[in-house]
């Protein structure tokens, strides 16, 4: 990633009609209903945008969307890149990097999640607090970072908390169980064995999954308030543990998504 690949993908969304957004959207695997509610301007496969990496996962359709939600501009990005795809978590970050340049001013990021805290149970909703990497590398971690932002970069906060506390409040008020915990992120894409699931519990993971977490730091490195929620699929007891159903996280997504939509939604209006 140079400065100028940077400008010329944004400059080639810009021609195409995606401008002055004010908040860019990251939706996870099997959420992808969200953009029913959104009355879309522009639509454009990654694999038509110049410096973009492709989704090869077949349950991410891999689109990038313009249009307005509750009133304000908004971009999401209908599927994500995922570190166990091959890619560098430079490309996965790199769409990040071209929402700030388009213009957001904050970041809603979704995912699907495996519960390591047993008290929280499959379909219910988690805000993210804090997290831990162990995707085992930075997506800062480049030799030019400084030509980008800061590159000892402040994770002080990483979750914005005047978002996180009107997530709270709305959640509250309509009756949305809301979670709150740590996300650690791993590579995957192979599910995590019962030993794993128990040092998960032991170093303070409250939730599990493969993404968020290079999206987050990168937004950080950009000084963008980030907000994210996981809609946890699956329990991850190490005492009672069952085969992966991956059909089955998904279904779930889909089925505690609604609730997820309306966080969102309310969450721009305000
Ligand atoms: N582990 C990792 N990623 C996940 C899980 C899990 O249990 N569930 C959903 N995504």
């Amino acid at each position: 990633m140079t400065l100028q690949t940077l400008q010329q993908t944004t400059s080639f969304l810009q021609e195409k009609g995606f401008l002055n957004p004010e908040i860019g959207i990251v939706l996870g695997t099997g959420l992808g209903q969200l953009v029913n509610h959104i009355l879309i301007e522009q639509e454009i496969n990654y694999s038509d945008i110049p410096n973009f990496p492709f989704s090869t996962v077949e349950f991410h359709s891999g689109k990038l969307i313009f249009g307005t939600l509750e009133g304000k501009k908004v971009i999401v990005m209908q599927g994500r890149f995922h570190l166990y795809e091959g890619y560098s978590l430079q490309e996965v970050t790199f769409p990040i990097r071209i929402l700030k340049a388009l213009g957001i001013q904050k970041l809603f990021i979704s995912n699907a999640a495996g519960a390591i805290n047993l008290n929280f149970k499959k379909g219910e909703l988690m805000l993210i607090e804090d997290h831990i990497n162990l995707q085992g590398s930075s997506p800062l971690a480049f030799a030019t970072v400084s030509d980008f932002g800061e590159r000892f970069t402040d994770m002080s906060e990483p979750y914005n908390l005047n978002l996180r506390n009107q997530a709270i409040s709305i959640a509250e008020k309509n009756n949305i169980i809301l979670h709150k915990g740590v996300y650690t992120a791993v590579v995957g894409p192979q599910l995590e064995t019962k030993a794993e699931y128990r040092m998960l519990k032991i170093i303070g993971t409250d939730a599990v999954g493969m993404s968020t977490v290079p999206e987050v730091i990168v937004a950080n490195h950009l000084q963008l308030p980030v907000l994210a929620i996981s809609v946890l699929t699956d329990e991850c007891n190490p005492n009672d543990l069952k085969p992966v159903n991956i059909a089955e996280i998904i279904a779930l997504a889909g089925q505690a998504e609604p609730k997820m939509i309306a966080l969102f939604k309310e969450l721009i209006k305000e």
